[in-house]
């Protein structure tokens, strides 16, 4: 698409969509919602980067005919190496999915570590990577920027002080960054689901039953969304509707919905105490925090 019809294709929202042959890059796409969200692009014809920390990203590649990049994605150097990568394989980046996300960290016990980890994968991998792709789209005329974050980012996260404080901190970001772009071309969205089954998800413990209240989907289901969403420029993309209510209830009667948060709280302190060890699995025990520390 020339850069004069590629601001146009999508400034209308347009359901013409992407054409054929439009690139991506997918972060975190080893697995879960990155990998969903890849598998869809492919069949709609994109031409792909998948990039993860995790080497497995190189067979994902193989299976869904796409580029892989292996490394970190939230560092300055793995995010700049991941972009010249993405110019050279791919030409020009169209749709950048920064999806990446890690769930470490619980109380106020949490390890400084931990929160640093949160804040680098959760929010400082996309200012990192806006800071070198939307210069690029304002000299051609457009892009799109797609945050996975979390109905967290909206609402909170029980049990997780740094997952609610990054995850509100991605929203926050690309919501700076659609007020001030979006009149230049680029298009900013935020993908907002609640319990999706992935590794992150069986990992959480006894937040595993909070999060899956509402249905817990899979995550071709949310890539389908996210492929609905691609038509047009709505900022929220939201995999479970309900989320835009409770989003409403929060802001429309913050103390009653404080307290509806408390309840779920106290389901989650009588789980913990149920559960043999008493306590979540040691969800930073994976393969994502070690690669990082
Ligand atoms: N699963 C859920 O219930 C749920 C709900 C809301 C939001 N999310 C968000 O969706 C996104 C995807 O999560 P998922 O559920 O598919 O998790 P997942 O754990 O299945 O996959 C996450 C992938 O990201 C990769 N990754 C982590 N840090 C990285 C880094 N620095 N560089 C490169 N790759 C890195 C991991 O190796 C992993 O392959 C995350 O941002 C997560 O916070 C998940």
């Amino acid at each position: 698409m020339s850069a004069a019809g590629y601001a146009a294709g999508y400034a209308a929202g347009s359901a013409a969509g992407y054409a054929a042959g439009s690139t991506a890059v997918v972060t975190g796409a080893a697995r879960g919602i990155g990998r969903a969200i890849a598998e869809r692009l492919v069949r709609e014809r994109f031409r792909v980067l998948v990039a993860d920390l995790d080497e497995s990203v190189r067979s994902v590649a193989e299976e869904l005919g796409a580029d892989a990049f292996v490394g970190d994605c939230a560092s300055e150097e793995g995010g700049t190496a991941l972009v010249a990568r993405a110019m050279e394989q791919l030409g020009a980046v169209d749709v950048f999915f920064a999806n990446a996300g890690v769930e470490a960290g619980r109380g106020l016990d949490s390890p400084e570590s931990e929160w640093a980890l949160s804040l680098e994968v959760n929010v400082m991998a996309h200012v990192r990577a806006a800071r070198l792709l939307v210069p690029l789209w304002l000299e051609r005329g457009g892009g799109r920027f797609v945050v996975t974050a979390s109905a967290a980012g909206l609402l909170t996260m029980v049990g997780s002080a740094p997952y609610s404080v990054s995850k509100h901190g991605a929203v926050a970001f690309a919501e700076w960054l659609r007020v001030t772009y979006a009149g230049r071309g680029v298009v900013v969205q935020a993908i907002c689901p609640q319990g999706v089954r992935t590794r992150m998800l069986e990992q959480s413990g006894p937040v595993k039953e909070l999060l899956s209240r509402d249905r817990a989907l899979e995550p071709e289901e949310v890539a389908d969304t996210v492929w609905q969403a691609l038509q047009g420029d709505a900022f929220y993309v939201l995999p479970h509707p309900e989320v835009a209510d409770y989003y409403a209830q929060r802001a429309a009667h913050p103390d009653a919905w404080l307290s509806g948060m408390q309840r779920l709280q106290a389901k989650l302190d009588a789980a913990l105490e149920e559960s043999p060890a008493g306590s979540a699995p040691d969800r930073t025990a994976d393969a994502t925090t070690r690669a990082r520390s």
